[in-house]
């Protein structure tokens, strides 16, 4: 987790560093710190908070200097306060370095420098780090960087700076993601493209196990043994580059906004009006290949895992291929049966979620087939997996996922229907499934249009403590999206089901104060969902029913109603997700949370 970024040019590096620490704050926000090298001294300033709260604080003349590292910080090992935030230092203050990433054995190495007389001042296994450096450091950055990647078990990335080294920045790559910026007479460092977009105009992807040394003219490649890597940079994609929040008051409020467009664009490039045509060659997997697979499994985690649960369904029932969604934090430890005729799909808006990563490197290991549905091509993920589907949904910022997601449950759809194409399954009513994805732009713009329904239930469900979610079928996995993205940003406790487990257990809850939604939509299940809707009304229960608009009996049984345009029931839940969206988005704005940034969470995360 957490966010680097390093400098070393001409200009002040103060401000690149907060405008860096503010573009990777998307992976951590609990605090952030810096450290210049200026007249022979590394000046460190660090605190708790957020850059834009904690920067205004910072003094440019006692930071002033050319070469420096910043970080914003995900906490793994110790509180968020001062002494744990980075730049971490040793005693002397010779070294400043910051990190991404756990380092295993740190406890180990701990006791060792503790033995020895070393006095810590975090609870960080960070600080083992700045210690092992200064102590192996005898003026070869390299040597003493190659000790450490001997020493330390785990998955790191590190900018680090030396006292003696006035115009040097040191990076060192074990399994988290490192770049190098290459700019004029000016150099970077970060975790990822964003902070060198507008600086840098081309990047070297640093290695597993790679240590690079940087000054604002030339940059280094060593591998582990200490021999040098030549590999050549890359042009910078500018579409990664900053965006703003056009004018609305959240990025989550712009980004649900987004959804028909995405929707739109994802649909348009791959499938024409009647189904007949589904584009699918740059995705790696061939008709043959789609024949051959006896498995699909899905891996993902939080909303991307959601998306996998729908994706199972989809597969199976249009391609008629065994399909399963696993957490991708369980698949390597539950061992899966693995070979050529399985296909793993990798689903992760980030492409660098450390779990689904593992997971991928599982199925890789099994000589399984490989893809990536992912939103960053250029990812971690993207570059590991077989094929990419790319999401194209844009630069998704609020940490609550809502386009993201609804472009995964599309794609994964669009490749279902692919593959039923490829398999020739005749039971598959192709027409009709292409006639729903291409009505479901001006579906999701609809169920936008209806805000005001679910900001009025909001209104009531804010003083809510607990609440019940409720779906079936292709809407179980509806269900447990809604109440994840509810818990996540107004810290309602929130719990989704698949409605037929309510007699199981979960009725026990119901009652006046604890809100149940329960997702109404036409198709096979409406009743029996209608029959639980009862079972809650029956026990005094607040219901609210996604539903269609002209549905009376859901209006009659309801206290309130988000409504959504009617679609065919497996594509519905691309739709019937929005309104949910609504609610959460408007829960948390009367609950005064802070909606893009919600306490304890981070977007990407890339930690196990
Ligand atoms: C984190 C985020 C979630 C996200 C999950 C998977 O937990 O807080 O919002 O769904 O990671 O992220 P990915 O980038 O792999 O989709």
């Amino acid at each position: 987790m957490c966010g680097i970024i390093g400098y070393t040019g001409n200009s002040q590096a103060l401000p690149v560093l907060i405008q860096g620490i503010r573009l990777l704050s998307y992976r951590g926000y609990d605090s952030a710190g810096v450290s210049v090298w200026r007249a022979g001294a590394l000046h460190v300033r660090r605190d708790p908070g957020r850059i834009e709260d904690l920067a205004p604080g910072w003094d440019p003349d006692a930071l002033a200097g050319t070469t420096g590292v910043g970080h914003t910080r995900w906490a793994t090992h110790g509180v968020p306060n001062r002494v744990n935030a980075h730049p971490h230092s040793d005693a002397d203050g010779a070294v400043a370095l910051v990190h991404n990433g756990i380092v295993e054995n740190d406890l180990a190495l701990r006791k060792e420098l503790e033995a020895d007389g070393v006095k810590f001042t975090s609870d960080t296994d960070t600080e083992v780090l700045a210690h092992l450096f200064a102590r192996a450091f005898r003026g070869d950055p390299v040597a003493a960087a190659r000790d450490l990647l001997r020493r330390c078990r785990g998955q790191f990335a590190l900018a680090i700076q030396h006292r003696d080294l006035p115009h040097t920045l040191l990076a060192v790559r074990r399994g988290s993601p490192l770049l190098i910026g290459l700019g004029v007479r000016e150099n970077l460092v970060a975790s990822d493209l964003r902070p060198l977009v507008g600086r840098a105009d081309r990047v070297l992807d640093m290695g597993e196990d790679e240590i690079a040394v940087v000054t604002p003219t030339t940059v280094e490649l060593f591998d582990a043994a200490g021999a040098p890597v030549v590999r050549e940079p890359r042009p910078v994609d500018h579409t990664e580059r900053e965006i703003g929040k056009d004018g609305h008051a959240h990025f989550m409020l712009k980004e649900m906004h987004e959804q028909p467009h995405r929707l739109y664009e994802l649909v348009a490039s791959r499938v024409d009006s009647d189904g007949r045509l589904v584009r699918f060659d740059d995705v790696g997997i061939d008709d043959d290949a789609w024949r051959r697979f006896s498995r699909v499994d899905l891996v993902g985690a939080g909303t991307a895992y959601h998306a996998c649960l729908y994706g199972a369904q989809v597969i199976e029932t249009l391609a008629r291929i065994p399909a399963r969604a696993v957490m991708s934090h369980e698949y390597a430890a539950a061992q899966p049966v693995l070979g050529p005729d399985v296909l793993v799909i990798a689903v992760s808006q980030s492409g660098e979620t450390m779990d689904t990563k593992v997971a991928l490197e599982a199925a890789l290991e099994g000589d399984a087939a490989t893809l990536g549905v992912l939103n960053v091509r250029q990812s971690v993920i993207g570059r590991m997996a077989g094929g990419v589907m790319d999401l194209h949904a844009g630069p998704e910022i609020s940490v609550a996922s809502t386009k993201a997601h609804t472009s995964m449950l599309c794609a994964l759809a669009l490749l279902a229907l692919k593959a039923a194409q490829a398999r020739g399954v005749t039971s598959t009513p192709y027409g009709d499934i292409a006639r729903a994805l291409w009505a479901l732009p001006d579906a999701v713009r609809m169920a936008l249009a209806d805000f005001g329904a679910a900001a009025e239930a909001a209104r009531d469900v804010r003083r809510a403590d607990h609440m019940l979610y409720l779906g079936r079928s292709w809407d179980s996995s509806t269900a447990l999206e809604g109440a994840l993205k509810m818990k996540e940003i107004s810290y309602i406790h929130a719990e989704g089901y698949a409605a037929g487990e309510l007699k199981h257990g979960p009725i026990a809850l119901v009652s006046r104060e604890v809100p149940t939604v329960a997702i109404v939509t036409p198709g096979r299940m409406r009743e029996r969902m209608l029959g639980n809707v009862r079972e809650v009304r029956a026990r005094e229960g607040e219901i609210l029913i996604v539903a269609s608009k002209d549905d009376e009996e859901a209006r009659f049984l309801a206290d309130f109603v988000l409504p959504v345009p009617t679609l065919d029931e497996r594509i519905a839940p691309i739709v019937n997700v929005v309104p949910l969206q609504v609610l959460a988005y408007e829960t948390a704005r009367l609950r005064g949370c802070d909606i893009d940034q919600p306490r304890n969470l981070a977007k990407t995360v890339t930690v196990q």
